[in-house]
């Protein structure tokens, strides 16, 4: 079980809906808590049912298949067989206090896939930058600034039912970070840039739940982060980062433990500071 900070806090994202509060000792569904009453709430932007996202649960016809793939819809859980009661799937890192689906589309697990692509810091000569304290090469990352929060995250995104996660790492970082949704007819040298960075080893630092602030009872994030790095930087040093879809900003962040970023990303960046033996 991974531990949740950001899917207890209130209010809910993009609401004024203030969670059930749910002490540290009764998160664990093992602790009985028969006076527990969270609060109902699912956003109208998901009972519109965009593609997206499932019907309600009392919809007719609607029978999900969970622990399981549900036609093209991956309702398994990298956290192991999750709890389904009364038709409602328990989120495997326990209370949140509130149920239904909040901004989730999917009862369950809503995966995602985040791509965190990487460099050196270098200087003007093209030097490694070290950090005066730990002595270690200072890595980067291409970072965006999610619009609905205003925080900083890696450019990671739905996997959309039936796509592959190498194939939606590497469409989240070109709608996220090169605005590809809006710029037709990419450049070539663009094309062929991503198509050598995504076609390098791909690797895999962090599978399972997301501490993220959208998270319920019954609806919750997971994710596949995937390091790509570059390592002489020649790759990436011309790419041009544009912006786009829900990214507002751009840009190569440094990192060490100073990083304040969204959900539990900080953690997905540390495991990869760590792989690579850069300064955190
Ligand atoms: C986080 O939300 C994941 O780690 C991923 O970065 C992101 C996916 O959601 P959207 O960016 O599509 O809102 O939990
Ligand atoms: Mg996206
Ligand atoms: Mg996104």
């Amino acid at each position: 079980m991974v531990a949740h900070v950001k899917a207890l806090t209130s209010p809910y994202p993009g609401s004024r809906v203030e969670r059930w509060p749910v002490p540290e000792e009764k998160v664990s569904w093992s602790v009985n808590w028969p006076e527990y009453q969270p609060v109902e709430y699912t956003a109208p932007s998901v009972l519109a049912q965009p593609p997206w996202a499932d019907p309600p649960q009392s919809s007719e016809g609607f029978c999900p298949q969970y622990n399981a793939l549900d036609g093209k819809v991956q309702r398994s859980s990298f956290e192991g067989t999750y709890e389904v009661m009364n038709g409602s799937p328990r989120n495997p890192s326990g209370r949140t206090g509130v149920i239904g689906r909040g901004l989730l589309g999917r009862w369950g697990p809503n995966h995602a896939a985040d791509p965190i692509i990487t460099r050196w810091k270098r200087d003007a000569a093209g030097g490694k930058v070290e950090h005066p304290d730990s002595g270690r090469p200072l890595l980067q990352f291409v970072a965006i600034q999610r619009k609905d929060c205003g925080q900083w995250a890696i450019p990671g995104g739905m996997v959309d039912p039936g796509e592959l996660v190498t194939a939606a790492l590497r469409r989240e970082f070109c709608e996220e970070a090169l605005n590809s949704l809006e710029r037709t007819g990419g450049e070539p040298d663009t094309e062929q840039k991503i198509r050598s960075i995504f076609s390098q080893e791909h690797l895999l630092v962090y599978r399972g739940y997301v501490d993220d602030p959208r998270n319920t009872d019954n609806a919750w994030m997971e994710t596949q982060a995937v390091n790509y790095h570059d390592e002489t930087g020649h790759i990436l040093d011309t790419l041009a980062l544009q912006a786009g879809d829900d990214a507002g900003k751009v840009q190569w962040a440094d990192i060490s433990s100073s990083c304040s970023l969204y959900a539990n990303h900080a953690q997905f960046i540390q495991l990869v500071a760590e792989k690579r033996g850069a300064h955190w």
